[in-house]
């Protein structure tokens, strides 16, 4: 008798069980699909969204269709968001329901073992060991060789005629390798640099893995990239020394990280810090360039620190002392975006502010949209660092990504931006060449040609 019971209310359970989330999920698909049109077959939108800047193509569907659309791009069916509110929903609060999504030759090259292609306990491993060696206390010890690294790069860029972004990008990837390798990085720097280089030109290439291809030269070059970061793992391995850096933390051994897995996090951070905050430097300088009075001060607050100090060469407590500046970097990270959106895919169907996200389909939320509406921020398109002397409404302002996978490094990246302006305002002054108006998509936003600019020691002038 007591079987038959346990029988009976089982099955009474299933069926409550199928009867609810099959009405969940007949409601989820009588759910209308947010507004917007899907454009032509197979090609969708994508000509509308890439001959043009891809910012004129939101901002004009926004305001159709209001902060929730639907779109067809690149061959995916795409829903994007500028709410900040929706924002927040995709990558914090319902961050399970949106997995990060990379197109196949991405992964392929930086390894698909990086931390940015996963979830879960893999990813939440991951993003300690990484954010343990980026915390303010692990970085502080490296503000010194920072600051000589910037001092080396200022000097040979004296009285030349530089391209910005490209002089940063050296800056950037050997504050990289430091962050990662520690003092090791003399010894491989340019190893390390010849490959990546190779290896870089790829990312945005077809993956056709044939002799003569990008794709394959790049490939050629990871494989290259993976022999040196083994040469490096049984080095330390012998040595048996503590290192403080990124490759110790990986490198620990109740981790259990395999070489692969350091690899292809290794590759996956220079990739990540390398571009976005040389890119940022490269519109600090346009912006200090256009704005004499913002310069002035940020040239003031540097001169003062400066003044105060005893010996030469920064420190990070002199770092700290920068409001101004530090709202220069605020200001210009809100107006360049420079990072305009991010992907993710919905794990399955979503009810969202009462439309239908169906399972596989790309979400995308547009940063740059919050971060230059008027609703956010007023008179959005000028450049003025004060705004930031009152912090923005929350989930409005997000450079550096918001939850589970926002930026690790966005206080590497601050310290290093700081220490470089430093040193530009405080010795240099510059002046911008050629036409200015343009903005490159490389994928970053950027300045037209990379910002050419001649740069002088103040005391020639
Ligand atoms: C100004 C410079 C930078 C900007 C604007 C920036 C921006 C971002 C953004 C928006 C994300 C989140 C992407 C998403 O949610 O899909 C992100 C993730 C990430 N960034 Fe940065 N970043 C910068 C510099 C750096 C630096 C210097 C490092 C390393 C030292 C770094 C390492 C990473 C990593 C590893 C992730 C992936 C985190 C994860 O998936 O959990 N970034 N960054």
């Amino acid at each position: 008798m007591e079987f038959i019971t346990i029988c009976f209310s089982s099955f009474l359970l299933l069926c409550i069980i199928f009867l609810f989330t099959s009405s969940v999920h007949g409601r989820r698909k009588s759910l209308p699909l947010p507004p917007g049109t899907l454009g032509w077959p197979y090609i969708g939108e994508t000509f509308q969204l890439y001959s043009q800047n891809p910012n004129v193509f939101f901002a004009s569907k926004v305001k159709k269709y209001g902060s929730i659309f639907k779109t067809h791009v690149l061959g995916c069916r795409c829903v994007m968001i500028s709410s900040p509110a929706a924002a927040k929903l995709v990558l914090v609060t319902k961050s399970h329901l949106f997995k990060p999504t990379f197109p196949a030759s991405k992964e392929r090259m930086l390894g698909k073992q990086a931390i940015f292609f996963h979830q879960g306990d893999y990813h939440f491993k991951l993003r300690r060991l990484v954010l343990r060696a980026f915390t303010p206390e692990s970085i502080r010890s490296i503000v010194p060789d920072i600051d000589s690294i910037a001092v080396d790069s200022l000097r040979s860029w004296e009285n030349r005629l530089i391209n910005t972004f490209q002089e940063m990008k050296t800056f950037t990837f050997n504050v990289a390798l430091l962050s990662i390798f520690g003092h090791d990085e003399v010894l491989y720097r340019e190893d390390l640099k010849r490959c990546y280089y190779i290896l870089e030109k790829g990312y945005n290439s077809m993956p056709i893995n044939l002799p003569g291809t990008l794709f394959h030269k790049s490939m050629k070059a990871r494989k290259e990239l993976a022999q040196i970061l083994a040469r490096i793992l049984s080095l330390r391995r012998e040595t048996k020394k503590e290192h403080n850096d990124l490759l110790g933390s990986f490198m620990e051994e109740k981790e259990g990280l395999s070489d692969e897995q350091i690899a292809d996090n290794i590759i996956g951070v220079i990739f990540a810090a390398r571009d976005t905050t040389a890119s940022v430097m490269t519109w600090i300088i346009k912006y200090l360039a256009e704005n004499p009075t913002v310069l002035q001060a940020v040239t003031q607050e540097q001169e003062g620190i400066m003044k105060e100090k005893e010996v030469k060469g920064l420190t990070w407590v002199d770092t700290k002392k920068m409001p101004i500046t530090s709202r220069v970097i605020q200001e210009t990270l809100r107006v360049a975006s420079i990072l305009s959106f991010t992907f993710r895919e919905a794990v399955e169907d979503v009810e969202f502010e009462g439309y239908l996200i169906p399972k596989g389909w790309k979400v995308l939320p547009l940063f740059r949209n919050i971060h230059h509406s008027p609703e956010n921020f007023t008179d959005p398109e000028k450049f003025d660092p004060s705004r930031f002397e009152v912090a923005p409404k929350p989930n409005t302002f997000m450079p550096f990504g918001n939850g589970v996978h926002s930026c690790p490094g966005n206080e590497l990246a601050k310290l290093e931006i700081l220490v470089v302006i430093h040193h530009m305002t405080t010795k240099y002054r510059w002046s911008m060449i050629g036409p200015q108006n343009e903005i490159h998509y490389a994928p970053f936003a950027l300045p037209q040609n990379g910002l050419p600019i001649r740069i002088f020691p103040k005391n020639q002038l």
